[in-house]
């Protein structure tokens, strides 16, 4: 079990670690203690106790990492303020023009070091994760997702001519020549599998982006994944559930950021 106790030496009784525990395992004992039980072993070791103790003073093994903390942890927006979010969101493009330069072994463990710590339901981090950089493979795959996605009638007509033009200028259509695509998969077949796996992803095109990389979500794969077992096996992935998006250094630059359409929002005047 992860969280082993509390160190008293260093408990202050504020319990505030029974206020934050989503599943109530810190227990107000009568001789103003408290003290963590999980019989049952279910914490999903979000380590909200972890965070939120003044003290410092919640025992824990076998963790994964070690706790952080940095200068304005408590006012994030001072770390990140709006206006430079709001710039940053904005000009992420999906990006389909990619230098042929490998990226760094080190960068893309940065990339997967953030998407590893995107949120998922119930704290179950269940997703596995791959990384294919071997153009060969890439290019087995995309014929492989190419041909799926032409050869179903139903979605022939939107795919084909669309794939005949990527393919004069691209020897890797569907990934856009980029020199690396991740991969992120769940044997999980939960209805908040896609979720975690979306926002896994979004982690890591957003890691990507601040490291100076350009990405894009590949759906073309996940669509011909459902349908075809080869897809899958060329990736060298299992289950139901998964998504890819291409990584690498863009060869192109946007002068400016696109308008998107407004969505009424109900229940909140807008104008
Ligand atoms: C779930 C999802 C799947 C996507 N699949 C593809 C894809 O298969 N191929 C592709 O070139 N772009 C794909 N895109 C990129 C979208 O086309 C792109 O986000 C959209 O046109 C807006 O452009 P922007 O991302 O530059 O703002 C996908 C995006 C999302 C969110």
């Amino acid at each position: 079990m992860p969280i082993i106790g509390i160190n008293y030496e260093k408990c202050n009784s504020c319990r505030m670690c029974i206020k934050e525990c989503p599943r109530r395992f810190f227990i107000d004992e009568s001789n103003n203690r408290v003290f963590f039980e999980d019989v049952d072993n279910t914490c999903n070791l979000c380590g909200h106790c972890i965070a939120i103790c003044p003290e410092d003073a919640i025992l824990y093994e076998g963790f994964g990492d070690d706790t952080f903390t940095f200068e304005g942890i408590d006012k994030l927006e001072t770390v990140v303020p709006y206006e430079s979010f709001y710039k940053f969101i904005r000009a992420t493009r999906s990006i389909r023009h990619y230098k042929r330069r490998e990226v760094p072994k080190e960068t893309l463990k940065k990339v997967l070091d953030i998407m590893q710590y995107a949120p998922t339901a119930n704290n179950l981090q269940y997703e596995k994760y791959v990384v294919i950089s071997d153009r060969e493979k890439l290019k087995n795959i995309s014929d492989a997702v190419i041909e799926t996605l032409t050869r179903n009638p139903g979605m022939k007509a939107q795919y084909e001519e669309n794939f005949n033009i990527r393919k004069k200028y691209f020897e890797v259509p569907v990934f856009h020549d980029a020199p690396h695509v991740i991969f992120v998969y769940s044997l999980l077949d939960m209805p908040v599998t896609d979720h975690n796996i979306g926002i896994i992803i979004t982690y890591g095109r957003l890691a990507a982006q601040s490291l100076g990389l350009g990405t894009c979500w590949i759906g073309w794969v996940q669509i011909a994944a459902l349908e075809s077992k080869k897809v899958m096996k060329l990736a060298g992935i299992r289950g139901k559930h998964m998504g890819a998006f291409t990584i690498g250094y863009p060869n192109i630059t946007y002068k400016r950021c696109p308008p998107r359409s407004r969505k009424p929002v109900k229940g909140l005047k807008l104008e």
